[in-house]
């Protein structure tokens, strides 16, 4: 039979506004990952592990973390679930499409689960911080064999030693602000590329958003922790870092003893012998004089910014608790516009969200227009129980939705598909990062400004920084030619 259910109350809470906006009183706290003990080090001989990402790049590098943790535990990675020994879902909250992905794939599982019962089927990220969730696989998924919050990655060892040896569910989230923890080993999955952290959590409560509940607060990274990281990546021959937070411009609004901000980071991180330092997400809110300044000495700092707008109308602006106005946004992409002509924008967008109108959807539309993003992620609201704006009436159709997600679309791949054929007869600098998806014969790589550029070339190249002139723009990629040689003839 399945597993005794305890009472598991004491391991977490719901996502509750109040409880959560009560935060910060606390101090944060920078531990140091502790060593794996000698007797646990030796846990995963000879055994597999897979693990599934869902979601952001936040998780995409919680899961290069938990890879190192499970490494360091003598595990070796698979790809193939039918040979793994521990099979870890690492989940994301933000849609209820996120979630039914990860629900239809544990109840897929459990057949493996049945055919191997030594299987360790885990869950973490962010689904495993809400109440919701974990009932349903307390009642519904007893297969689980561990369940942990976003807050106790650096619990895995002992976790992971009690769920190979207990007959019941281990399940630890704490519901707690969160401390920062450093030194903690990672995978990284890519020679080239890297994620680096520089603060967790985030304090903006947009109304329909779940990330502030199960991410805990606003908490930095110390500058020192993250510099070295980066020098260190820099050292190791990386060839771009990307910056991660949800919401990076509050970057440094938590210290006390210094004052030193996301632009003074940027300013510090432009003098590190890497070549390229892109970073995610920045909210419109935050985004100050000082930081386009610095962004504007360029060098390292590459010209593309991602700068959620979520809505072109103030009115729902104001209902998404989103702090800025169009006019405002709008004001702070002509200064980044000034102060960096050659800029792509990119950003994310909700529509359907409670109560829009179709005036109001209008102006999204308008938005997008005036500002003319290289691409967007666009989105249909999705209601997430415990935030604010779940318990808003939200009268829009469903299939008004969905028709206003189309007309955004269109309008979206149009601007793309044009801001692309500008590009055209262009040289653009590209990493080259391996062999295209579709086509072994053809390499592929990203430009400054993160667009995909396909080109033939010899696999020589593949981690190299080259050029190559855009012969085929298209609405998402790039054709080109690679010219280094062809310069090279030319310059005798
Ligand atoms: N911290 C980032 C975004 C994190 S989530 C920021 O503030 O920009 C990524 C995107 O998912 C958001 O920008 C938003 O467009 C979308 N999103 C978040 N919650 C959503 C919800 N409940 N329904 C639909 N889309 C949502
Ligand atoms: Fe969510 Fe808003 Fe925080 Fe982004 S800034 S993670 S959208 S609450
Ligand atoms: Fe999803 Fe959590 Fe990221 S909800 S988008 S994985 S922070």
């Amino acid at each position: 039979m399945g597993k005794q259910v305890k009472d598991y109350s004491q391991y977490f809470v719901a996502p509750d506004l109040k409880q959560a906006k009560k935060r910060g009183k606390e101090d944060v706290q920078v531990l140091q990952f502790e060593q794996i003990p000698e007797n646990m080090r030796s846990v995963g001989k000879g055994k597999k592990y897979m693990i599934e990402t869902y979601g952001c790049q936040m998780n995409v590098h919680d899961s290069e973390t938990i890879a190192g943790i499970l490494e360091e535990m003598s595990y070796t990675r698979t790809n193939r679930e039918e040979e793994a020994d521990i099979i870890l879902l690492n989940t994301c909250a933000i849609r209820e499409n996120a979630e039914d992905k990860v629900f239809g794939e544990l109840g897929r599982l459990k057949q493996l689960k049945l055919e191997n019962p030594d299987l360790i089927l885990g869950v973490c990220g962010c689904m495993s911080q809400e109440e919701v969730v974990v009932n349903r696989i307390l009642q519904s998924y007893q297969h689980v064999d561990l369940v942990f919050g976003t807050h106790n990655i650096h619990r895995l060892p002992v976790l992971l030693q009690n769920a190979l040896f207990s007959k019941e569910m281990v399940i630890e989230v704490w519901s707690k602000e969160g401390d920062v923890v450093e030194n903690m080993p990672k995978v990284r999955e890519d020679g080239l590329r890297a994620w680096v952290n520089i603060m967790y959590g985030c304090d903006k409560f947009c109304t329909y958003c779940i990330v502030p509940y199960t991410r805990g607060k606003e908490r930095s990274r110390r500058p020192e922790d993250v510099l070295n990281e980066i020098r260190e990546l820099a050292r190791k021959g990386y060839q771009e870092v990307t910056l991660l937070g949800q919401n990076v411009n509050a970057y440094g609004k938590d210290f006390e003893d210094i004052h030193y901000t996301f632009a003074h980071l940027m300013d510090d991180v432009r003098k590190i012998g890497i070549p390229r330092v892109r970073f995610t997400t920045s909210h419109p809110r935050d985004f100050d004089d000082h930081l386009v300044e610095v962004l504007a000495k360029r060098g390292n700092l590459v010209e593309h910014i991602h700068l959620p707008v979520q809505s072109g109308s103030s009115e729902v602006l104001k209902l998404m608790a989103r702090k800025y106005t169009r006019e405002q946004y709008l004001e702070l992409v002509r200064k980044i516009k000034e102060a960096i002509p050659d800029v792509v924008l990119t950003t994310d967008i909700i529509v359907g969200f409670p109560g829009e109108t179709d005036e109001q959807f209008e102006e999204t539309l308008s938005l997008v227009k005036e500002v003319e993003y290289d691409s967007a992620f666009t989105f249909i609201y999705s209601p997430r129980e415990g935030t604010p704006a779940a318990k808003m009436k939200d009268d829009v159709p469903m299939e008004v939705k969905k028709a206003r997600l189309q007309r955004l679309n269109e309008l979206q791949n149009e601007i793309s598909r044009r801001k692309n054929e500008a590009l055209r007869g262009k040289i653009v600098e590209v990493l080259v990062e391996g062999e295209s998806k579709k086509n072994p014969d053809v390499l592929s790589g990203r430009t400054r400004t993160n667009k995909l550029v396909n080109f033939i070339g010899p696999k020589h190249l593949i981690g190299k920084m080259v050029h190559v002139r855009i012969d085929e723009p298209q609405t998402w990629t790039l054709k080109g030619v690679w010219v280094d040689q062809e310069s090279r003839v030319v310059g005798g």
